[in-house]
């Protein structure tokens, strides 16, 4: 695996036609690196899911590349580009996409059934118990929370260990407290398995549990910055609702981390984005 398993390079994607397209995607070169915690942040309209769905390969871009663990997504076919997400990517919405007939370890099969594979019931478990769910096998989607459905959905797209993990707004339809659950288990896969998490967000105190955000106007990144830029100053989150970042604890250190107790803070994200919105 390279050390960023995603990586961007002048990618544009235009909707429509040339003439009357919507550019949502403007020449955006990032990367991702491995173990890290990415929250995307911008304007309804700034091409955030789009990012997200070239990056996952689940659209192509109109211009430039996309590489997944060092493999340039163009040039692979329809069936090439399926077989290296369902094994590469994992991939959560906002409004979880379980099977509601399914219970949850059946969901959590799902991708490997899809790839061919017989699931064993050892790895549907520990998926299942990496969300904290692993008493809630049995369970359909209609008799679990909405956060326990968004861990399941979470179980479901790391069962074949992917490369990284995208989601978008994997809380909007979540209250607070059932976010902060989801949020926590995020880090804590980033701290804890070294997997690369990246989440659209609009909420800056979900934000606050990423270790880098990128926030876009009209397609391009137009400002960044990491928990260590915060700098050790910065309030580590006096809310509750905050990432509790001195329980990550020592040895979470992923690429790019900050040091524990040096994270961002909802309202350093918040400043940042009015900032952003006061320049447009
Ligand atoms: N399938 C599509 N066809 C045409 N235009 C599209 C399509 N998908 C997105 N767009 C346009 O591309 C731009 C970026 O859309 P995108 O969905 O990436 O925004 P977003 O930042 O995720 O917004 P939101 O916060 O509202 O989810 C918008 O102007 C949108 O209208
Ligand atoms: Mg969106």
């Amino acid at each position: 695996m390279t050390d960023e398993p995603v990586q961007l390079w002048s990618v544009r994607k235009v909707y429509g036609s040339a003439a009357g397209g919507v550019t949502a995607l403007d020449d955006m070169t990032v990367s991702f690196r491995a173990g890290t915690f990415t929250a995307v942040m911008g304007p309804s309209g700034s091409g955030k899911s789009t990012l997200l769905h070239c990056a996952a390969g689940l659209d192509r871009p109109t211009d430039g590349k996309v590489i997944i663990d060092g493999t340039d997504l163009g040039p692979l076919g329809e069936t090439a580009l399926t077989l290296l997400r369902r094994k590469r990517i994992g991939f959560v919405f906002q409004a979880f996409n379980l099977v509601s007939a399914l219970t949850a370890e059946q969901n959590v099969a799902l991708p490997l059934r899809l790839a061919g594979v017989r699931p064993r019931g050892s790895e549907v478990r520990a998926a299942l118990a990496e969300v904290g769910l692993a008493d809630r096998a049995r369970h359909r989607p209609g008799e679990l929370s909405g956060g326990e459905q968004q861990r399941v959905a979470i179980a479901r797209a790391l069962v074949t260990r992917p490369s990284v993990l995208f989601a978008d707004e994997p809380t909007g339809a979540l209250d607070r407290a059932t976010s902060r659950d989801v949020l926590r288990l995020l880090r804590d896969l980033a701290d804890r398995q070294g997997q690369t998490v990246v989440m659209v967000t609009h909420d800056p105190v979900a934000a606050s549990y990423a270790d880098r955000v990128l926030l876009l106007a009209d397609g391009r990144v137009v400002d960044e910055f990491t928990a260590a830029d915060a700098g050790p100053g910065s309030p580590a989150s006096g809310s509750d609702a905050g990432p509790g970042s001195p329980g990550s604890g020592p040895g979470s250190g992923g690429a790019g981390r900050a040091p524990a107790g040096a994270g961002l803070s909802p309202e350093l994200i918040a400043a940042r984005m009015a900032a952003l919105e006061a320049s447009c």
